[in-house]
């Protein structure tokens, strides 16, 4: 009889198997994760599609992300994140809880670390890629200096028209100039503007749209951000299939994945920043620039 690696692991694990090699039993602890791994995956993959269907109770259920258990990610959320999240930002939540594509959000726990990075630059000017309903938009409105402004680029008002009169009620409207575009025209017309007053002048940018070009935006951000400021990238771990197999991967996220992998690696290798990759969501990659 053939045994699978995690019944030889679980035999190994009670004792069964004495003489199973250490090196066996890395192996197996290792097929173990790959499997695991592909589960949460799968699973997270079946949740966005019961998302299609609002009408599913199925997707109400947490989505934990990268973390083991649904518990770990649920204790996160109401010992730290959901007291310390601002009431505009839980009625932006509430108001996205409906929409077919509320998973693309952030997280209210990503959301304390970037609000948490925005106070340590003491960001003024910033950049969002990506808006949808306007979450981490909000968060930064709320976190930037009074006197702050927000370069917010999305190729459809329609999300940022859910949360509009959320922000308009916090109170920090005037700070956001919301552009309705393909966030590389509008980065490349920042470029060209003034021949550049706003290179080198922006404290703060968030990437969270067009995965397949972070490295065209990364090019321009470095130009954009000032020394000694912050650009995030969201989804660099794009649901943890960077580090499985090609081969278990399934389509429909083998070209974001391989290009998220190339991503990685060409930040791991620029000297011009220092960074750090976080599984906080989908995996974000901090960038500081020297
Ligand atoms: C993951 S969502 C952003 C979530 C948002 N940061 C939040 O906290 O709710 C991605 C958004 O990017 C927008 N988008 C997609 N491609 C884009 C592009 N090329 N330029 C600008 N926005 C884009 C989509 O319309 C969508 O609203």
């Amino acid at each position: 009889m053939l045994l699978s690696p995690m019944s030889l692991l679980s035999m190994a694990e009670n004792g069964i198997m004495g003489n199973m090699t250490s090196q066996n039993l890395a192996t197996a602890k290792s097929v173990r994760r790959g499997e695991e791994t592909i589960k949460t995956v799968a699973k997270s993959i079946d949740t966005q599609i019961m998302e299609k269907g609002p009408e599913n109770r199925e997707s109400q259920k947490i989505n934990k992300g990268l973390l083991q258990t649904d518990e770990l990610y649920q204790y996160i959320l109401e010992t730290s994140a959901y007291p310390r999240e601002a009431e505009p930002l839980k009625e932006i939540r509430n108001a996205t809880a409906n929409h077919p594509k509320r998973l693309m959000a952030t997280a209210p726990d990503a959301g304390l670390l970037i609000s948490l990075l925005l106070k340590l630059v003491n960001a003024k000017k910033t950049i969002e890629i990506g808006v949808f309903t306007g979450y981490s938009l909000l968060l930064t409105a709320l976190s930037i200096t009074a006197d702050g402004k927000i370069v917010a680029i999305d190729i459809s008002r329609e999300g940022y028209e859910i949360g509009l009169p959320i922000i308009q009620k916090a109170g920090v409207e005037h700070k956001i100039d919301f552009i309705e575009a393909p966030g590389l025209l509008v980065l490349d017309k920042l470029l060209e503007d003034v021949q550049s007053e706003e290179e080198d002048s922006f404290d703060f940018a968030y990437v969270d749209a067009d995965k397949d070009n972070y490295k065209n935006y990364h090019e321009k951000l470095m130009k954009l951000v000032r020394v000694g400021g912050i650009i995030i990238y969201d989804n660099t771990l794009c649901g943890g299939t960077v580090a499985l197999p090609e081969s278990v991967v399934p389509e429909n996220k083998k070209f974001i994945r391989k290009h998220i992998i190339e991503f990685n690696e060409l930040l791991s290798k620029d000297p011009r920043i220092q960074i750090s990759q976080i599984p906080v969501g989908d995996g974000v990659t901090i960038c500081r620039r020297l």
